[in-house]
């Protein structure tokens, strides 16, 4: 053996032997948490490791799960985990002083795997929503999943049944491929799945793919910092879209940059593509694309708004500011689908009268309403817009010609949807 083949050998030998694995016990009838916190809390699965909930095993995570800073570690589950089904139980500890922000907590750390199971009777986590919902319990609710500040993380074959309310959240990190995740968030009684928002992102350069999400509020929503971020090929059921946004709350600066989100199916939302700044926002949100939207029974397939307020808090202010979050370059190409403009038809989440999400006169019969604040958007143009409503009225659109100077690609005005030649390219 050559010198080089004999180091090259070593050196696999002690990377293959700095290799642990840990299977995660389980007690019939106890909460699982603890004992594998205390194994954790050895140091000895933080580095170079795999954390296995073993297929065949029905885990009970009955109190948060807060993992510890992580590098080259993979947490596998392959067994079922459930939440408590008592939601007294659940808000209790949400509520307290130690509770760590999420269910399931991973921070820092460098590449750090999160890994469910492709075998459909295996690896789902159950959240025991349903009970949540039926009872239209709001308080004290837990997040998912949060996987922050993570350098280098993968997000792969999660499955989620009946979360409480949110999913995943990636604020802070860096380098993610989340791919072939599904949540089901659905009810079956016809209460509603308030909050429970698909995929959270809020961070740079990550890329989301072959997902899907059935719940009732953002399949995707991307927040302030986030930049490259890019979602594609998935679909999307009953909820309110893929957003940006809020942005510019408070007065807030906002920055939002590159955001490309391609090939998706939208199912029964509310809305397709969304982006929403509050009144008197500030800073800028640049770049975005949405193209290839397919999208049946959805309320409002486009919908951009500065102006957003807290319809809970009265009608809209007027406001007094200047100023407010920029847009510039977003771009909605090939959108086609039907309009859900069923007469009477009121969307789960809505609890008031007007509901929420009405939009001052419009007609329910618009594939694109552009409510912009004038002199802060620039470059925003729909083009490939094929849309039919499900009364076979005509299609509409929204947008105020004294807000925006430069051609969006359809006539701005509130009345018939009639592309431009722009918009016709
Ligand atoms: C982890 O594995 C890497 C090789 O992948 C090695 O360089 C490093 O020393 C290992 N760390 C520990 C703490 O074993
Ligand atoms: C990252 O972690 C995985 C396990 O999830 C491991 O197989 C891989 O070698 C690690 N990458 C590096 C560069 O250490
Ligand atoms: C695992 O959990 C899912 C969701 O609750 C359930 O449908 C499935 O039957 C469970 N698997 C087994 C083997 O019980
Ligand atoms: C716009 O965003 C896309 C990703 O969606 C990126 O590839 C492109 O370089 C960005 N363009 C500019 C001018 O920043
Ligand atoms: C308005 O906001 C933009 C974007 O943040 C900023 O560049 C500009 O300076 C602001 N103008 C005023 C008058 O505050
Ligand atoms: C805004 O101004 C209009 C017209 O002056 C007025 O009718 C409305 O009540 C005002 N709204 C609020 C929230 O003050
Ligand atoms: C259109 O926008 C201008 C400028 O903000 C505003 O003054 C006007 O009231 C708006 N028109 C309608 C019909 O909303």
């Amino acid at each position: 053996m050559t010198p080089a083949r004999f180091l090259l050998l070593s050196y696999l030998i002690s990377c293959a032997a700095a290799w642990s694995t840990i299977t995660v016990s389980h007690t019939e009838g106890q909460d699982d948490t603890p004992a594998l916190a205390a194994a954790l809390a050895t140091g000895k699965f933080s580095t170079n490791a795999t954390i296995l909930f073993a297929k065949g095993t029905k885990y009970n995570i009955f109190t948060p799960l807060k993992f510890p800073t992580f590098t080259n570690v993979e947490v596998r589950i392959e067994g079922n985990l459930s939440y408590p089904s008592d939601i007294a139980t659940v808000q209790n500890l949400v509520g307290s002083s130690s509770f760590p922000g999420a269910w399931f907590t991973f921070t820092g750390g460098t590449n750090v795997t999160l890994r469910g199971s492709t075998d459909d009777d295996w690896g789902w986590v159950d959240g025991h929503g349903q009970a949540w919902w039926d009872a239209n319990e709001q308080t004290n609710r837990p997040h998912g999943w949060a996987f922050s500040k993570i350098t280098t993380g993968v997000i792969r074959d999660m499955k989620l049944w009946k979360p409480v309310a949110w999913n995943f959240a990636t604020s802070g990190s860096k380098n993610i491929h989340a791919y072939n995740n599904k949540i089901v968030a659905a009810s079956d009684t016809g209460s509603f799945p308030f909050n429970t928002d698909g995929f959270s992102a809020g961070g740079t350069d990550m890329l989301f793919e072959n997902n899907h999400i059935q719940n009732g509020d953002d399949c995707l929503t991307v927040g302030s910092g986030a930049k490259n971020i890019h979602f594609r090929n998935s679909v999307c059921a009953g909820g309110h879209g893929v957003s940006i946004g809020s942005l510019g709350n408070g007065g807030s600066v906002a920055d939002v940059q590159n955001v490309l989100i391609e090939n998706v199916v939208m199912k029964d939302s509310l809305y397709g593509a969304r982006f929403k700044s509050w009144t008197g926002g500030n800073g800028l949100a640049r770049n975005i694309t949405w193209k290839n939207i397919a999208f049946t029974n959805v309320m409002f397939p486009i919908y951009v708004t500065q102006n957003y307020w807290d319809q809970g808090t009265g009608p809209r202010p007027n406001s007094s500011s200047t100023n407010n979050t920029h847009i510039q370059d977003f771009l909605f190409e090939n959108f086609v689908g039907t309009i859900n403009d069923k007469p009477g038809f009121v969307e789960g989440s809505c609890v008031s009268d007007p509901c929420w999400y009405s939009v001052e006169g419009a007609t329910g019969k618009e594939v694109v309403i552009f409510d912009l604040y004038p002199n802060t958007a620039t470059n925003i143009v729909a083009k490939h817009i094929v849309a039919t409503t499900d009364t076979f009225s005509p299609v509409r659109a929204m947008c105020n010609s004294s807000t925006i100077s430069t051609d969006v690609g359809f006539k701005c005005w509130d009345g018939l949807f009639i592309p431009t030649a722009k918009g016709r390219l």
